[in-house]
């Protein structure tokens, strides 16, 4: 099967995990526990989970699902893994208990460890972000689709570059790590997967996560930015590991920037 030929089913399978977490958010009635690695998980995230892989199973029972939520799966069972659906139900878990609105809906497909299907979709903007590998990467809002393409910066462009900043990260953390003869402006959103969707439609033109990221955050980010001609990569300028034993035990740190972004030249790479 196509990746086109289901496309829309996996983007419903995301708007309606999407509005579970809108209803819940709106409410404000959900309860909240901290996990063994000390981060938050609210019943938004398990109810948009269970949505998830319920209906991704439905839809291709014979596919693998990995979640954040259910992720404690033997590395000996799933290196046998050719294709596995890979989700965040909710990224932007802080975001959320925070009220800010930043957070977003995450389902990838990964094939031979590469994801090539990614969609990321907004609860609270209903917009959604997709990508296919070879075909484009695309952003539905109020009933339009357009593709979407990363900014291009020439080599003597001097216009301010833009970085993506989560409202409650320290902005000079980052723009400390960019070279200082360039002139910085901030983009601030939250969660990985929104930050990235920014610089893949243009409106960053980086975005640098400096701490441990699973694989579930960057897989549908991962195909939506190289299909808008962008970059995404580790703090050393690797490619990204997806099921690979190696970024399980030493999680990615990740860069994320527009075509043509020197980053040898900008990024004072922290090791
Ligand atoms: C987190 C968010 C956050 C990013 C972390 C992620 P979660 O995901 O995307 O912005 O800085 O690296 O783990 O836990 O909210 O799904
Ligand atoms: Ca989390
Ligand atoms: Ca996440
Ligand atoms: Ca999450």
């Amino acid at each position: 099967m196509k990746p086109e030929s289901y496309i829309d089913q996996v983007i419903d399978i995301a708007t309606e995990a999407g509005k579970k977490i809108r209803d819940i958010y709106q409410l404000g009635d959900f309860e909240r526990e901290i996990k063994s690695d000390n981060t938050p998980v609210t019943s938004a995230d398990i109810a948009a989970h269970n949505i998830i892989i319920n209906a991704l199973k439905e839809l291709t029972p014979e596919i693998p699902v990995l979640s954040e939520e259910d992720a404690d799966i033997a590395f000996s069972e799933r290196c046998n893994w050719q294709r596995y659906w890979l989700v965040d139900p909710l990224d932007g878990t802080g975001e959320f208990i925070a009220g800010s609105g930043d957070f977003s809906v995450i389902i990838a497909l990964v094939e031979h460890n590469r994801p090539i299907v990614g969609v990321v979709y907004v609860p609270m903007t209903e917009v959604c972000y997709y990508a296919i590998a070879g075909l484009g990467a695309y952003k539905r809002a109020n009933g339009n689709e357009v593709r979407i393409s990363s900014r291009q910066i020439g080599h003597d462009d001097d216009s301010p570059l833009r970085l993506a900043v989560s409202r409650r990260q320290d902005p000079q953390s980052v723009i400390k790590l960019f070279n200082q003869n360039k002139h910085c402006e901030l983009v601030v959103l939250g969660g990985a997967a929104l930050k990235s969707c920014l610089v893949a439609e243009g409106r960053a033109d980086s975005y640098v996560r400096i701490g441990p990221t699973g694989e579930w955050d960057t897989g549908a980010a991962q195909i939506i930015v190289e299909e808008a001609g962008g970059q995404i990569m580790d703090l050393t300028l690797q490619p990204l590991s997806y099921n690979e034993r190696e970024s399980l035990e030493n999680p990615n740190f990740i860069v994320v920037g527009s075509p043509n972004l020197a980053w040898d030249e900008i990024l004072i790479a922290e090791s």
